[in-house]
């Protein structure tokens, strides 16, 4: 049975579902895991995840089809960028194999929080891994927990396809050789302030530019950025201290191989907005989330309107939409079906 819940009003908050799943890491190994009811984690007060940040995370939804099967979309490149996230903070890497299995278990068991077709809303999975077990210096911890849990949700950014507004950082959320390019908790606690910031001024997050210059958008606090030339070019950041977002290369690809427009990663200047005729946020959660404005200094840039999306970033919208929902063909791949029963 389908919960109860203001499905179409949903925003993008903690809801404790049942399930979770939990794998171990000891002695050199991942044990099989298992579906715990329990939504509390006990952590020795050494663990390496509490004081050095020892810990990486992904984002990834569950999609209910019309049909009413329910698919996961590019769960593997999840589970590919962990493993480099993994790499970079010396965590012993989650196979993507325990990956995918981990998720598929978790949507089935909380098959009752999936949002029902037509909604919008979906079933957001938060896979993490944290270092853990008795040890005070730095270095890797001995022992690692890897957990799946999810929530229903709707629109990460207010209003979701309405236009948002949001405001360049003055701070940095990565370095130039940091830990911008994987998902590591550190970046995100850089964010919070510059996030705060710029909801105080009715933004809905910080845009943050290149660490080394300042005169590049590097991204937004918890998506990628993209704009669309006014000669319909599709032209998203190229960096390495941004996250790879994976919406964001599905939309280079969509735009190319379905509406069939040039599509480049590069440099978006923060004082050339003028050659865009509109810009959108990306990512799991945002999903594509259209740019009204964007706050520089004093000078405020609007693209498309502060009201109205623009008739691209609707097309990317419905294409990356339809594929996710089973509406439309996917590319070779791009869906992995979770068995219900
Ligand atoms: N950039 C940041 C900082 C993010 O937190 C996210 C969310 O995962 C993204 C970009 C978008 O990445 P993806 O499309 O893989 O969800
Ligand atoms: C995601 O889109 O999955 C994110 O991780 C963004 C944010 C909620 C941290």
């Amino acid at each position: 049975m389908t919960k109860n819940i203001d499905w179409q009003n949903l925003g993008f908050s903690y809801i404790k579902t049942d399930y979770r799943f939990v794998a171990r890491w000891k002695d050199g190994s991942w044990n099989e895991g298992e579906l715990s009811t329990d939504h509390m984690i006990t952590l020795h007060e050494g663990s390496t995840a509490l004081h050095y940040a020892q810990q990486c995370f992904e984002g990834l939804k569950a999609y209910r089809c019309k049909d009413g099967s329910v698919n996961l979309f590019r769960p593997d490149q999840n589970a590919e960028r962990l493993q480099k996230t993994c790499a970079r903070l010396l965590i012993p890497a989650v196979p993507v194999n325990l990956f995918i299995r981990a998720c598929k278990e978790v949507v089935k068991a909380n098959q009752e929080w999936l949002a029902p077709y037509g909604t919008g809303a979906t079933l957001y999975l938060r896979p993490f891994i944290i270092g853990v077990g008795e040890n005070i210096g730095i270095r890797p911890a001995p022992e690692y927990i890897f957990t799946v849990f999810c929530c229903p949700v709707g629109s990460y950014f207010k209003g979701g396809m309405k236009p948002s507004n949001f405001l360049v950082s003055e701070y940095d959320r990565a370095a130039p050789n940091g830990t911008g390019g994987v998902k590591v908790g550190g970046n995100y606690a850089a964010s919070i302030l510059p996030h705060e910031q710029a909801a105080e001024r009715n933004f809905a997050d910080a845009i943050y530019l290149d660490p080394k210059t300042h005169t590049k958008i590097e991204e937004v606090g918890a998506a990628n950025f993209f704009g669309i030339t006014k000669d319909n070019k599709f032209i998203t950041p190229d960096s390495p201290s941004i996250l790879p977002s994976i919406t964001k290369y599905s939309l280079l690809y969509l735009a190319k191989e379905r509406l069939g427009l040039e599509a480049i990663e590069g440099d978006v200047y923060i004082d050339q907005l003028d050659q865009f005729a509109e810009a959108g946020a990306c990512g799991t959660a945002a999903v594509i989330s259209p740019i009204g404005g964007i706050q520089h200094g004093d000078n405020f840039h609007v693209f498309y309107s502060e009201t109205e999306v623009g008739p691209i970033t609707q097309r990317l919208y419905q294409e990356l939409t339809g594929i996710q929902f089973g509406d439309i063909e996917a590319p070779e791949g791009w869906i992995t079906k979770v068995e219900l029963d």
